[in-house]
């Protein structure tokens, strides 16, 4: 029951080794993790699919720090991971940059620094100009865009030492309209070719995981465990297809001995 941090030889952003996770005690107890095991390259993409309660939120929990594993090792090599949700989660009385720069004080860097690095990264969003707006003033598309840049501030942040910096995001296009979706998720693309960081993305959606993803991992039903994967990168558009159907049939396998459980 061990979340350690890698400092030596580090070729893993993140690992998870026979990691359980189970909320309660006694007849209550839901085990929501049972022996997870994960490895996420640094500079890696990897998609996490799954039926819904089966435990994607809680390993991203778990690897974030915001939860205990109840058994098994976490071991990362940055010191924080970044994290983007569903919701945008802005802070609403400050602006796109403050909100940004929220994100690089929390590691010392100074007023004047802040800035110029928060607005390098509106940038890299194309919210170039925006920074004044505060998050009412946005759209929800141009909100998600913010806290991609805030994360990616916090992931860079994490890892000023040198090691590599891990972005954890659970769902985060999946209260978008598809058009929106599709800029961003082409927008995630460049930004994390962009910035070599290893990415654990959580979605529902099989053909944004195969357009998104060099690895797409499937756990089981609840308790949640590594069931299958597949590599998906560089595929070609046929063989795209190809991939998101076989990851469909499978997802769909998962999901009706979930209902029927
Ligand atoms: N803090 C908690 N206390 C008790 N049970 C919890 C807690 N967090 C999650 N669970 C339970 O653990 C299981 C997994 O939940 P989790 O949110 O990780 O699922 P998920 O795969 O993210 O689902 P979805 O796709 O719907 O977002 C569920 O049964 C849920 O009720
Ligand atoms: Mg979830």
């Amino acid at each position: 029951m061990t979340a350690t941090l890698e400092t030596s030889a580090m070729t893993t952003a993140v690992r998870l080794t026979g990691v359980h996770k189970s909320f309660g005690a006694g007849r209550s107890a839901v085990s929501a993790l049972e022996g997870v095991d994960l490895s996420v390259a640094p500079g890696e993409f990897v998609c996490l699919l799954g039926a819904s309660g089966c435990g994607k939120t809680t390993l991203l929990n778990l690897v974030a720090g915001l939860e205990r594993p109840t058994a098994g090792d976490i071991t990362l090599s940055t010191s924080r991971p970044a994290v983007m949700f569903q919701e945008a989660a802005l802070m609403p009385w400050l602006t796109a940059s403050r909100n940004v720069e929220l994100a690089l004080r929390f590691g010392g860097m100074r007023r004047a620094e802040r800035r110029g690095r928060a607005a390098e990264l509106l940038e890299l969003v194309r919210l170039a100009g925006l920074g004044d707006k505060r998050p009412h003033e946005l759209s929800g598309g141009m909100r998600q865009r913010v806290a991609l840049a805030r994360a990616l501030a916090s992931a860079v942040q994490g890892s000023r030492d040198g090691s590599p910096a891990l972005l954890l995001m659970d769902e985060p296009f999946s209260a978008l309209d598809a058009i929106t979706r599709d800029v961003l998720q082409g927008e995630l693309l460049r930004v994390w070719r962009a910035t070599n960081t290893a990415v654990l993305f959580v979605t529902h959606d099989v053909r944004e995981a195969v357009r998104l993803g060099q690895r797409v991992v499937l756990l089981s039903s609840r308790p949640g465990r590594v069931v299958r994967e597949w590599s998906v990168d560089g595929l070609e558009p046929a063989d795209e297809a190809v991939a998101v159907d076989e990851i469909n049939t499978s997802l769909r396998e998962v999901i009706s001995s979930h209902a029927a459980a």
